[in-house]
């Protein structure tokens, strides 16, 4: 009887609580939002999509659908219009503050600059490190001169696969490795393109397959707490063990080179800054891997679309721009002479941002009106850069790669203002300059000397965008591309 009682009590308490619920749903002022009905009372579906590492192509049909203002949950708000971009990422410099997801982000348990939530924190840090990562100082010889030598054992690998095809996607992985930890700790940065040893490493980050395991341990904490075996048997937890062992080795290295991140990090905790050995450790290891996936997949993404037939003619037209300025001499360091490989470069970012997804942020506890919407304080509002590039208005045909669109005066302004891929205002990438000549020098040695085409074994769903935690690549982790000497081709 008392157990029929309570139970009828539970039920009853239930059914009022339920009742709340939709009637703060229902009176919530985002209900004006366009979007999917079940969007206005549960994230669960949008939740499902993150689990399925589809959430950008979820999000992006649900703006094709509804427009460039879309709820995505009861308190969850996506955008892809300029104004948002302005608003959320730059108002007052840097924008609104982060979301907890960026918790996902935290080092060696510290918060990183990446994932600092609050804008002081993060302009601390961003004093720190932000002239190591300034045009003048990646342009200047020593350190551009790392990047170029890298870019030549790039070119040694694809000589050594003759007439077969070559593996890009981890080879394109280990040059952006290499290239970040040159910058970030010379001499103690990698040398994964020629030593096996590096590259066991560098994999530990790239073959990482734990977005299901991180996501649950985020959304439900006590639930991955109690029952972390059983979740770990059906998705892997992540384990780079290799890496954090060899972030936390090269942030104790002495005397680094002075144009890297080292030093600086070293020279500012020598004069009393707030940074202690672990917040290195943990500053080193979030750029090496921010560094590597982005840049490797963007590259990766890129010379697989001018290899596919339908982009042969860019792919030629890079050719002869490049041999009309002679650029494969190593003594030309400049890319100004290059408008066509900065377009071809600016289309595939463009198609393939490598953080295709949402950047989270929380708007400030008074609220604030959003392309014409009120937004209540604490809502999570986003614009995600694959949705922003495909914008009818301002890239007309937005799904077709075409490097020709950035050659065009018309609409220029228009196009570089909602280019996110590097994110915009003071949260934006720090490493943008760095990846952007990472991604020309590469490309300026390769197709300089290369015609490159696919592998017959290769399919077009293996090269599938597959979400990761924030970034996106190839669903088969693989990109065979066969190499012909230019030489060969012109006989
Ligand atoms: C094509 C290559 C790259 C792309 C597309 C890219 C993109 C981005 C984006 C979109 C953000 C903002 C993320 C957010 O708000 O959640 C970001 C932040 C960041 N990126 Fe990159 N990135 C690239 C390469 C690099 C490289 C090479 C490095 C360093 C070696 C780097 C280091 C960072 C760091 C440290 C942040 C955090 C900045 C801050 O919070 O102030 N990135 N990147």
């Amino acid at each position: 009887m008392i157990l029929f009682l309570s139970f009828q009590q539970c039920a009853a308490w239930f059914v009022v609580l339920a009742l709340i619920y939709l009637g703060l749903c229902l009176a919530s002022p985002l209900r004006k939002v366009p979007g999917p009905w079940y969007t206005g009372f549960t994230v669960l579906i949008l939740r499902w999509h993150e689990l399925r590492a589809n959430r950008t192509r979820y999000v992006h049909s649900l703006h094709a659908k509804y427009g460039p203002v879309v709820r995505l949950g009861p308190a969850e708000v996506s955008f892809t219009s300029y104004e948002a971009i302005k608003e959320i990422y730059c108002s007052r410099g840097s924008g609104y503050d982060k979301s907890e997801f960026y918790d996902l982000f935290r080092v060696f348990g510290r918060r990183t600059m990446f994932s600092t939530l609050y804008k002081e924190e993060h302009a601390k840090r961003k004093r720190v490190f932000a002239d190591r990562y300034a045009n003048s100082n990646i342009m200047k010889p020593a350190s551009l001169g790392g990047i170029q030598e890298r870019s030549r054992r790039f070119i040694q690998c694809c000589e050594a696969s003759g007439t077969g095809s070559h593996d890009i996607f981890m080879s394109l992985h280990a040059y952006a490795c290499d290239c970040a930890t040159y910058h970030l700790f010379d001499p103690y940065g990698t040398n994964c393109l020629q030593d096996e040893a590096d590259m066991e490493m560098m994999s530990q980050i790239t073959g990482d397959d734990s977005l299901q395991n991180r996501l649950i341990q985020h959304y439900s904490p006590t639930l991955h707490r109690m029952l972390s075996g059983i979740v770990d048997l059906f998705a892997e937890p992540r384990a780079t063990p290799l890496a954090d062992n060899f972030a936390m080795a090269a942030a104790r290295g002495p005397e680094p080179s002075p144009f890297t991140l080292l030093s600086r990090m070293q020279e500012k905790s020598a004069a009393g800054s707030h940074l202690d050995q672990l917040d290195m450790a943990a500053e080193v290891m979030d750029h090496m891997v921010a560094g590597i996936d982005t840049t490797g997949d963007g590259l990766c993404f890129l010379m697989w679309e001018l290899s596919q037939p339908r982009s042969f003619s860019f792919q030629e037209e890079l050719q002869r721009e490049l041999r009309a300025q002679c650029v494969a001499d190593d003594a030309h360091t400049g890319f100004d002479n290059l408008p066509f490989l900065d377009a071809v470069v600016q289309e595939g970012l463009r198609c393939f941002p490598p953080i295709p997804m949402s950047l989270p942020r929380r708007v400030p506890a008074d609220g604030r009106t959003i392309d014409g919407y009120d937004i209540p304080g604490s809502t999570v509002v986003s614009c995600q850069p694959f949705s922003v590039h495909r914008v009818h208005d301002v890239f007309p045909d937005p799904d077709t790669f075409n490097p020709e669109r950035w050659c065009e005066a018309e609409g220029d302004a228009e196009r570089k203002r909602v280019m996110f891929a590097f994110s915009n205002g003071g949260r934006g990438c720090v490493g943008k300059h760095l990846a952007l000549v990472e991604m020309k020098t590469l490309l300026r040695d390769v197709y300089s000397r290369y015609t490159t085409l696919p592998c017959d074994t290769m399919t077009a769903e293996s090269m599938a965008m597959d979400d990761h935690l924030i970034s996106s690549r190839p669903l088969g982790k693989k990109c065979l591309l066969r190499f012909i000497p230019l030489s060969e081709k012109h006989e």
